[in-house]
């Protein structure tokens, strides 16, 4: 992602103020949302696939908390269909950090390495409603 100097300046300028205004604060839930919103639909790609009306990925809204593989309408793998429970945060970030151990021949491969990122993203898909 290509970011101009005014955009960096106005990031550095927004940290440098809330980090005057709550030092040592840990980051808000919605600090954290947005910094998922930025990799789902930035370097991460997951809006490649995964967008409104997407034939290629299921649809997230309201995929926090929900029985895993059942977005209204969606043809899933068998291996991703025959997992049991629910997306809690533990599922998805074992789904994230590795598609296939979670779900062996999941039609998903895409994955996020980063535990700390993997955080911020579950945060984000949690404000899909
Ligand atoms: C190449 C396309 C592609 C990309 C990129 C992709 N996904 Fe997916 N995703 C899928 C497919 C296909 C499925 C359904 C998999 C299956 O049926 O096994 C899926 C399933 C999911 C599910 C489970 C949905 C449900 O209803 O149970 C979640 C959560 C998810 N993806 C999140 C993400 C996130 C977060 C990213 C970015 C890190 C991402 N995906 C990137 C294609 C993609």
């Amino acid at each position: 992602m290509t970011r101009t100097w005014p955009a960096v300046a106005a990031l550095g300028l927004a940290a440098a103020l809330s980090a005057a205004g709550a030092r040592a604060a840990p980051a808000s839930a919605a600090d954290l949302a947005a910094r998922g919103a930025e990799g789902f639909m930035g370097d991460l790609g997951c809006s490649n696939c995964h967008f409104k009306d997407s034939n290629f990925a299921p649809a997230l809204e309201g995929v926090a908390g929900r029985r895993i593989a059942r977005a209204p309408g969606f043809l899933y793998s068998a291996g991703l269909k025959s997992k049991p429970g629910d997306w809690t945060d533990a599922n998805l970030d074992a789904f994230l950090s590795n598609p296939q151990v979670f779900a062996p021949g999941t039609g998903m491969d895409a994955s996020v390495a980063d535990p700390g990122q993997r955080k911020a993203v579950i945060a984000y898909l949690k404000t899909l409603r």
